[in-house]
């Protein structure tokens, strides 16, 4: 297996554009607030980010962190480079201030990987801002789903998934990350539809309360 790493190469060519003819820099930079913006910007960016902040935003010493294992064999910087998509949320003056990363998962769902928030900018509604701005895009671009994964311990991440309208789907044990619960955005209204009937039982009280809820009220409008 040949996995030499060619950044420039690699980078030219996004499986995004080619399956959903999606340019991330026909969309981006675009704003956040009005002191950020979220920024389109290539692997490197997004590991030096990493690399800086993730310690200090996840609360590990940088040799305990599964986001930073070293691949001796180049082939998850080539994974990441052929299929990665970073968005750097910046101060005006350039500074960052977060990270998200997202792949395509397959011909109509979009993978979000990761999403981490420098602590004092953590509970100001950037997480919203950001998959709000994403799944406009994502939608106009035909894309049905946005999935994720989330540890049962990260009571904010779920807390913010479910408030945005993300459902979960199913739970999952993996050999890197332990527990997982799987969340998926239905970016078509009837293709939530379809899952919510076929299995869950609560699902018909529950798309009354949705609809009723203010900050449903604001994304039911891009669907
Ligand atoms: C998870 C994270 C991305 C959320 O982003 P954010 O910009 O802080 O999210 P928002 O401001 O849009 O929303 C935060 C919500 O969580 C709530 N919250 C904060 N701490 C919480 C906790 N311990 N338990 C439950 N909810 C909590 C806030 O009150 C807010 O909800 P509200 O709107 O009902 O008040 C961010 O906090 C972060 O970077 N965390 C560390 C890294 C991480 O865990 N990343 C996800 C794993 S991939």
């Amino acid at each position: 297996m040949n996995s030499t790493y060619q950044p420039d190469k690699a980078y030219s060519n996004r499986l995004v554009e080619k399956i959903w003819n999606l340019k991330w820099s026909d969309h981006f930079p675009r704003s956040m607030t009005e002191e950020l913006q979220i920024t389109y910007v290539d692997y490197r960016q997004g590991q030096s980010f990493a690399q800086q902040y993730f310690p200090q935003i996840y609360h590990l010493d940088s040799s305990e962190s599964q986001f930073q294992e070293t691949d001796e064999t180049g082939m998850k910087d080539a994974y990441y480079e052929a299929i990665g998509d970073f968005f750097l949320f910046r101060k005006t003056d350039g500074s960052p201030v977060g990270m998200a990363v997202g792949t395509l998962l397959d011909w109509s769902s979009y993978n979000f990987r990761n999403i981490a928030i420098l602590p004092e900018y953590q509970a100001s509604g950037l997480y919203w801002e950001f998959v709000k701005n994403l799944a406009e895009i994502l939608k106009k671009h035909g894309v049905q789903k946005i999935e994720g994964d989330i540890s049962p311990t990260n009571r904010r991440h779920i807390h913010i998934v479910n408030k945005i309208g993300f459902i979960s789907t199913s739970l999952q044990l993996s050999e890197r990350w332990g527990a997982l619960l799987h969340f998926v955005l239905y970016l078509d209204e009837a293709l939530e539809d379809k899952f919510g009937r076929l299995f869950s039982s609560t699902y018909a009280s529950d798309s009354k309360n949705k609809k009723s809820h203010s900050k449903y009220k604001h994304i039911n409008k891009r669907r």
